[in-house]
């Protein structure tokens, strides 16, 4: 049992310039841009071992990630850890005083997701994936 890690998502300002950085860092080509209008963002993607490095640009002002940006700067904004039954997984956390911020929602890819606040998760967002495929 245990969690694998998903993705690790970093807030940039500028995807273009910060995926050539990536690119050259992780010597892979960049993967798929997504638009998640839910989330206010522009994602693209970059394969890392079994994990997935994403980048993740602001679509507009009143996007989360903008007002991040402003507070914060660029740098990393939440960690994402698989999970095969989100609910069940839920479940589990409020018994053990940890919960959810914010509703379960639609993310990129299509799958559910869910965060938990830093103030509950040791001061790093944390990003739960429903992913029934893994392995
Ligand atoms: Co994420």
């Amino acid at each position: 049992m245990g969690l694998h890690l998903d993705h690790i998502a970093i807030a940039v300002r500028d995807l273009q310039r910060a995926s050539q950085l990536y690119e050259q860092l992780l010597d892979v080509d960049a993967g798929s841009t997504e638009e998640v209008a839910s989330e206010g963002v522009r994602v693209r993607f970059f394969s890392c071992g079994e994990t997935t490095i994403e980048l993740m640009e602001p679509l507009g002002e009143a996007s989360p990630i903008a007002r991040f940006l402003e507070k914060r700067g660029e740098g990393l904004h939440h960690i994402a850890f698989a999970v095969e039954d989100l609910s069940a997984t839920l479940k589990r956390l409020e018994k053990q005083g940890i919960k959810p911020h914010g509703p379960v929602r639609q993310g990129s890819q299509g799958k559910q997701i869910c965060f938990i606040h830093p103030r509950d998760m040791a001061g790093v967002l944390v990003e739960l994936v429903e992913n029934n495929n893994i392995g």
